[in-house]
C-alpha cells in the first residue's frame, strides 16, 4: 500500500466514523481580485456521484467558477477565453456597464476566441453573478455549471460593522438543483427542475460557521425553481441587501422568497448556538399556490422533480468556534439610499406577459424575441417607470439589464421591506402587475441593446425576452456612412500589431480579428489601440481585422500577415 492509498483509506475511515458522513464539505469558490481577470470557460467533467464522471462546463474549474471581487471605482479588464465546443456569451448580471461589454446574446463568443470587455465599476457594494446568455442555450450552458459570483466592495460598506471575511463569516451560496440521468450526466432536457440540491456545486453540503453573526450572500442560480428560505429552527434572520446594494436597515424575517436571478444578503446570529450544534438552511417550498416555480406536485415530466412542493434541506450548518474580530451585534442601520419614486418617472412603458398556454411559449406583448428587432428605445438621461402585467398562467422572474431599479408598486399589496432596496430581478406572481422606476443615465449606444426577460431559463430561451437601446439623440450615426480608414503596421507582424488612423481623432467601437478561414480569434469591444494588440500567440498566416468606427459605426477591414 503506497502513501496515497493509506491516505485514501484514512479519509474513508474518518468519513465513516463521522456522524454527518452523508454530507460533503461546502465548496467555497476561489476568489479572483485586482483589475485584470483571466477566465477560461471550457467543457470539462466532475465527479459528482460514484461511477461515471459528469460532463460539465466550468469557468477556471469544473462546475461553478471563481468569485470575482471588484472594487467600486476600479476599471476591470476581463480576458474571457472560450474553449467550449459551442459558442457562448458571458453576462455580468446586475452590473451597470456599456451594452457592448454586457455579454448579452449579441456578444457571441465563438469557440477558441478571446473576448476582452472592460468597464468602470460604479455599482454599490453587493453581490452579482456572471453566466452564459447565448440565445436558446442559456439553460444548457448554465445547467452544465458555467457561471460564478461577483462581490463588489465599496467604502460605504467597508465602514459598516458587518461580517466580510470571505469563506469564514461571509459566504457566497449559489442555490441550484440538478437532475442526473442513469449515466450521471446532467439532464437539462427532461425537466427544468433538478431532483438534487447543489450549493456552489456541492451535493448535500455542510459548512462550519463561527459562533457569531455570519453573512450569507444567497443567489438563486436555478433554471426555474423558486426558494422560500428559512432555518430549520425557525430562527429570525435579517435581510441586509437586495440585488443592487445594502438596504437602509436590516429587515427581520423568518422566511424570505428568492426567485431565479435574485440575490439576497442575510445576517444570521449563531452567537447563542452551542459549538458543535447544527441548524439547516431550508427551502420551505411546500404548499405554495400555483405559479410559485417548484410548487407543481409532479415528480416526473417537464416540470416534475423530487424536490417539488416539499420542504427540503439546502445547507447543514455546524457551529464552530468564534473567530477573532467577530461581529457579535446587529447594526441598527446600514446605508442611506436615495431611491427614485413614481413621481420621478417622465415616461411609462407597459409590458404584458402573453401566451404560455399549453403548447405555446411565453412572450412579451405577443412578440417573438428577435435579435434584430429593438423593442424599446430609451432616451439617455430619462427616468422611466416600467409596468409589467402578468397574464396569470404562471409566475415569472422579471429581469432587466443595465440598471438597478426600485419597485414602486405591486398590485397584490404593499412592497415587502425585504425587497425595498435596489433590484434588477423580481418575482412577478400570478395575478400581479408590478411597476418599477429606473434612471437610464448613460452608456448610450444605438447599436448594442440591453435585454429584459424572464430569468426562468426555459422561458428566456423560449423567447420571453425583449431588448432596448439607450440612445443619445445628439449622437445618431448616419447609416451607411464610411468607417475610419487605417493602416496596420508592421505588416508582416510578429508580436504586436499597431493601427494608424488617417483621422488621428478616430476611435474604435469594435475590433475583431479572424483568420483566413473566418474563425474569430479576438473580440475587442472599444479597444484602446495606442499600444497595439498582442498577436504573439497567433499561428503564422493571413488575418483579417474588422474595425467598426465609434463615430459613424461604419466598418473597414484590413489584412495582415503574421510571420
Ligand atoms: Cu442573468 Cu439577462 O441575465
Ligand atoms: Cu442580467
Ligand atoms: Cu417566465
Amino acid at each position: 500500500m503506497n502513501i496515497k492509498n493509506i491516505c485514501v483509506t484514512l479519509v474513508a475511515f474518518i468519513g465513516l466514523t463521522n456522524a454527518n458522513a452523508q454530507y460533503n464539505p461546502l465548496k467555497i469558490p476561489d476568489t479572483l481580485s485586482g483589475t485584470v481577470f483571466n477566465l477560461t470557460v471550457r467543457d470539462t467533467f466532475k465527479q459528482f456521484l460514484p461511477g461515471n464522471q459528469t460532463i460539465t462546463a466550468g469557468v477556471n474549474g469544473d462546475f461553478w467558477g471563481p468569485t470575482l471581487i471588484f472594487n467600486q471605482g476600479d476599471t476591470v479588464h476581463i480576458n474571457l477565453q472560450s474553449e467550449l465546443n459551442d459558442s457562448t456569451t458571458m453576462h455580468w448580471h446586475g452590473m451597470h456597464l456599456p451594452a457592448v461589454m454586457d455579454g448579452g446574446p449579441h456578444q457571441v463568443i465563438p469557440p477558441g476566441t478571446l473576448w476582452q470587455p472592460y468597464w468602470k465599476i460604479d455599482n454599490k457594494a453587493t453581490t452579482f453573478w456572471y453566466h452564459p446568455h447565448l440565445h436558446h442555450h442559456t439553460e444548457e450552458q448554465l445547467s452544465l455549471g458555467a457561471g460564478g459570483m461577483i462581490i463588489v466592495r465599496d467604502a460605504e460598506e467597508a465602514a459598516l460593522p458587518l461580517p466580510r471575511t470571505y469563506g469564514v463569516d461571509d459566504l457566497p451560496l449559489a442555490l441550484t438543483s440538478r437532475k442526473f440521468d442513469a449515466f450521471n450526466a446532467i439532464d437539462y432536457t427532461s425537466s427544468h427542475y433538478g431532483d438534487t440540491m447543489l450549493v456552489n456545486g456541492t451535493l448535500n453540503p455542510q459548512v462550519t460557521l463561527p459562533k457569531q453573526f455570519v453573512r450569507l450572500r444567497i443567489l438563486n442560480a436555478e433554471m426555474e425553481r423558486g426558494y422560500n428560505l428559512g432555518f430549520s429552527d425557525n430562527r429570525t434572520f435579517w435581510v441586509i441587501g437586495n440585488d443592487g446594494g445594502l438596504l437602509n436597515a436590516p429587515v427581520a424575517l423568518t422566511r424570505v422568497p428568492i426567485m431565479v436571478g435574485e440575490r439576497v444578503e442575510i445576517l444570521v446570529d449563531l452567537g447563542a448556538d452551542a459549538i458543535g450544534s447544527n441548524v439547516n438552511l431550508m427551502a420551505y417550498n411546500a404548499g405554495h399556490p400555483l405559479g410559485f416555480p417548484g410548487a407543481e406536485p409532479g415528480t416526473t415530466g417537464p416540470f416534475g422533480s423530487l424536490l417539488n412542493n416539499r420542504n427540503f434541506n439546502i445547507l447543514n450548518i455546524v457551529v464552530g468556534a468564534t473567530t477573532t474580530g467577530a461581529i457579535t451585534s446587529l447594526p441598527a442601520t446600514l446605508v442611506t439610499n436615495i431611491y427614485p419614486t413614481a413621481a420621478d418617472a417622465t415616461l411609462t412603458r407597459n409590458l404584458l406577459v402573453t401566451d404560455g398556454t399549453p403548447g405555446t411559449a411565453f412572450r412579451f406583448d405577443n412578440t417573438d424575441f428577435d435579435l434584430d428587432n429593438i423593442n424599446h428605445h430609451v432616451v439617455k438621461g430619462t427616468t422611466e417607470m416600467w409596468t409589467v402585467k402578468n397574464n396569470n398562467i404562471f409566475g415569472h422572474s422579471f429581469h432587466i439589464h443595465d440598471v438597478q431599479f426600485k419597485i414602486v408598486s405591486r398590485s397584490s399589496g404593499a412592497i415587502a421591506a425585504y425587497e425595498s432596496g435596489w433590484k434588477d430581478s423580481y418575482y412577478l406572481k400570478i395575478g400581479e402587475t408590478v411597476s418599477f422606476v429606473a434612471k437610464f443615465e448613460d452608456y448610450a449606444d444605438p447599436l448594442h441593446p440591453f435585454m429584459y426577460h424572464c430569468h426562468f431559463a426555459p422561458h428566456e430561451d423560449g423567447g420571453m425576452m425583449g431588448q432596448f437601446t439607450v440612445e443619445d439623440p445628439s449622437q445618431v450615426p448616419t447609416i451607411g456612412s464610411k468607417g475610419a480608414t487605417f493602416t496596420l503596421y508592421p505588416n508582416p507582424a510578429s508580436t504586436r500589431l499597431f493601427f494608424s488612423f488617417d483621422d488621428p481623432s478616430a476611435k474604435a467601437y469594435y475590433v475583431t480579428v479572424s483568420n483566413a478561414i473566418g474563425r474569430t480569434l479576438l473580440m475587442l469591444p472599444r479597444p484602446e489601440l495606442k499600444n497595439g494588440i498582442d498577436i504573439s500567440n497567433f499561428p503564422p498566416g493571413m488575418y483579417v481585422v474588422q474595425l467598426i468606427d465609434e463615430k459613424t459605426k461604419g466598418t473597414v477591414t484590413r489584412k495582415f500577415v503574421k510571420e
